[in-house]
């Protein structure tokens, strides 16, 4: 996605050789006409996967999750960092360590959301190890829904998160894959040119 390279570019600081932020549009600030191009572009790369429910995880995911919801016309629910082990009986729940944070959290969704019969686009913000894609992914496996794949705003094609998933035979869309990133210099992945 053009724009969003761009935006990358011009507004991301790389804070680290492994951790670039973009409060500027993703983690903070958002602007909600870019997002919901961003939520045109996940709508054009899924359209013919069926999709019936969109899941994201609090907070981050959720932005962009909801204009892609939008544009698809299908409900969104988030999952909850849940802090309290109440209520479990009725709940879908996976641990999802951070590698970033070095904490595990259980992530949850109450089982009334999420059924057998639904066909699942799982959305992010940002792809680095993999864990909270994962961890979504094991849910929606708990419920027996179908997955229809992930949809990333940004990956980090350096870290392991996106090959593991493909591996897996997991679709993974990313609408800008970073190939490299330093101070001086982002570059992105050839494929991803659009
Ligand atoms: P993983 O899910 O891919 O394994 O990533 P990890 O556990 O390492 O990341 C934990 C949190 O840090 C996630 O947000 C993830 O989106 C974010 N993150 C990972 N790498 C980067 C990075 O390079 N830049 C930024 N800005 N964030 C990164 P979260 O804890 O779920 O927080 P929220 O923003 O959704 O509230
Ligand atoms: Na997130
Ligand atoms: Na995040």
């Amino acid at each position: 996605m053009k724009s969003l390279k761009k935006k990358i570019r011009e507004e991301a600081t790389v804070l680290s050789p492994s951790v670039i932020k973009v409060d500027s549009f993703l983690n903070h600030c958002i602007d909600p006409l870019f997002m919901k191009e961003i939520g045109e572009v996940f709508q054009e790369r899924f359209s013919d996967e069926r999709v019936t429910k969109i899941i994201t995880l609090e907070s981050s995911g959720i932005a962009p999750a909801v204009m892609t919801g939008l544009v698809l016309d299908v409900p969104v629910v988030f999952l909850r960092k849940q802090k309290s082990l109440t209520l479990q009986d009725d709940l879908f729940t996976a641990d999802v360590y951070s590698y970033t944070k070095q904490t595990e959290n259980k992530i949850s969704i109450a089982r009334d959301h999420l059924g057998d019969q639904d066909r699942v686009l799982i959305i992010d913000d940002l792809l680095a190890n993999g864990q909270a894609l994962k961890g979504m992914v094991e849910i929606v496996q708990q419920s027996g829904a179908d997955i229809a794949g992930c949809g990333v705003v940004i990956e980090k094609g350096f870290q392991d998160g996106g090959d593991d998933l493909r591996s897996e035979h997991i679709r993974v869309e990313a609408l800008a894959s970073i190939h490299s990133m330093s101070e001086e210099e982002i570059t992105f992945k050839e494929k991803d040119v659009t």
